[in-house]
C-alpha cells in the first residue's frame, strides 16, 4: 500500500544532495512523486507552475531555494557574495506575485545575511542554512498553534467546508485551515469536511479531499458551485479557508472563489473564518485594493483537466488566481498568537505585539 501522504514532507532541505526536496503537487492524486530541486531555474518553475504551492509552502521553499544559491556562490569577501545573493533573491521572487509568504522569506533570509556580513563567506553560507531550516520548522509550530486555536472552535462531529488547499500540502505539516481537523484527528475526533473543487486548478478536490481522506477524516468533494446547497442543508457549521496575504484592515486574499463562499457563508449565517500565520499578515498594506493579484494562463481554465479542449478555441479567458474577501465577511482570523476579531485594525497590531513585544505601534 502506497505511504499515507501526511508521512511525507511537503517542503525539505536534502544537505548532501544540496537540493530542495518537495512533493509535485501537480502530479496528485494520482502520482505521489518526490522532487529532488537542484537548479534555480528549476525551484523558481517549481513555484510557478504549482509543484509547490500554498503561501507558507512557498515561503519555505523560497527560503531553502536561496540558500542553496548562497551555497554556490564562489566568493571570498562579502560584498561580492551579497550581490550574488541579491541576484538569486530577486530571482525567485518573481516566482508568482499574491502570496507575501513568498516576500516575507526572501527578506528574512536577505536581513539574515546582511546582520551577519562580518562572518566569513563559508561561515555565513553555514549561518543561512540555518536560518533557513528554522523557517521551516517554526512553520510546522506555527501551523500546530493555528490548528489548537481553530480547534477551539468546533467540536467532534462538526461540519466543515472549507477551500482550495490551505493543509499539510501548502505548509510544512498540518496545514493553517485545515491543521484544526488533523489535530482533532490526532485527538481522535471526526468531522464531516465539504472541500470545494476550487476551479481551476482543482487544488481542493486533488490535495484537500487527499489529505483529508489520507487521515481518514469524513470527507466530501463539491464542485464551487453546490457550496449554496451544502449550506442551506445546514450540513456545514463553519468555514475555515487559508489566505495568501492579509492586509492591516483584515481584508485577505485567498484562493479564486474565496469571497463567494464568504458571501454564501454570511447569507446562511455560518462563521467565516481565514487561518492565517503572521507571516502572511502584510500590515504594509493598508487594504485588499493593494494586494497584487496573479492572473495566470488561460488555458489552465480550458483545457487543462479535459480530454479535449471544452470551450471555443480563440475566446477570451480571465484567469485571476486568487480574490479579496472584504474584513467585513470575516468572523476571525487565527493566527498563531491566538484569534484576531473585528475591527482587524486594531486586533490584528495587538496579534503582532504578542509576537513581538515591545513593537512600537
Ligand atoms: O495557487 P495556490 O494553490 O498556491 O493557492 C493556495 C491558496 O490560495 C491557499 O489557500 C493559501 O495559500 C493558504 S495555504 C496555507
Amino acid at each position: 500500500m502506497a505511504q499515507n501522504i501526511l508521512t511525507y514532507d511537503t517542503v525539505a532541505l536534502d544537505d548532501e544532495k544540496s537540493a530542495l526536496v518537495i512533493i509535485d503537487q501537480t502530479k496528485l492524486p494520482g502520482t505521489v512523486e518526490i522532487l529532488s530541486l537542484t537548479k534555480q531555474e528549476d525551484i523558481h518553475r517549481a513555484i510557478y507552475v504549482l509543484q509547490v504551492r500554498g503561501a507558507p509552502a512557498i515561503g519555505v521553499a523560497a527560503a531553502i531555494g536561496v540558500y542553496l544559491a548562497a551555497k554556490g556562490i564562489k566568493a571570498d569577501n562579502f560584498d561580492s557574495f551579497y550581490a550574488e545573493f541579491k541576484k538569486a533573491k530577486d530571482y525567485l521572487a518573481t516566482a508568482r506575485p499574491t502570496a507575501v509568504n513568498l516576500f516575507w522569506a526572501l527578506d528574512r533570509m536577505d536581513g539574515f545575511a546582511l546582520a551577519n556580513k562580518s562572518l566569513s563567506v563559508p561561515a555565513l553560507k553555514q549561518a543561512l542554512r540555518d536560518e533557513a531550516v528554522r523557517i521551516r520548522d517554526e512553520d510546522i509550530a506555527v501551523c500546530r498553534s493555528i490548528g489548537e486555536n481553530g480547534l477551539s472552535l468546533i467540536k467532534d462531529g462538526s461540519g466543515i467546508l472549507t477551500h482550495c488547499n490551505a493543509g499539510q500540502l501548502a505548509t510544512v505539516k498540518y496545514g493553517t485551515a485545515l491543521s484544526p481537523v488533523h489535530l482533532g484527528r490526532e485527538k481522535g475526533m471526526n468531522f464531516r469536511v465539504f472541500t470545494d473543487e476550487t476551479r481551476p486548478l482543482l487544488q481542493g478536490a486533488r490535495l484537500s479531499a487527499f489529505e483529508c481522506f489520507a487521515d481518514g477524516v469524513d470527507t466530501t468533494v463539491i464542485c464551487d458551485n453546490m457550496a449554496s446547497q451544502v449550506m442551506k442543508n445546514k450540513w456545514v457549521e463553519i468555514v475555515f479557508v487559508g489566505c495568501d496575504r492579509v492586509a492591516a484592515n483584515g481584508d485577505a486574499a485567498n484562493k479564486i472563489g474565496t469571497s463567494g463562499v464568504a458571501i454564501l457563508a454570511n447569507y446562511y449565517k455560518i462563521p467565516f473564518y481565514v487561518c492565517a500565520p503572521t507571516s502572511t499578515i502584510d500590515m504594509n498594506i493598508a487594504t485588499g485594493d493593494d494586494i497584487p493579484i496573479e492572473e495566470r494562463p488561460g488555458g489552465e481554465v480550458t483545457e487543462m483537466w479535459y480530454k479535449e479542449r471544452m470551450a471555443p478555441e480563440g475566446v477570451k479567458v480571465f484567469n485571476p488566481a486568487f480574490d479579496v474577501t472584504p474584513a467585513t465577511l470575516i468572523t476571525g482570523i487565527i493566527t498563531e498568537y491566538g484569534i484576531a476579531r473585528p475591527p482587524y485594525t486594531e486586533s490584528l497590531k495587538k496579534i503582532f505585539e504578542a509576537k513581538t513585544p515591545g513593537r512600537k505601534k
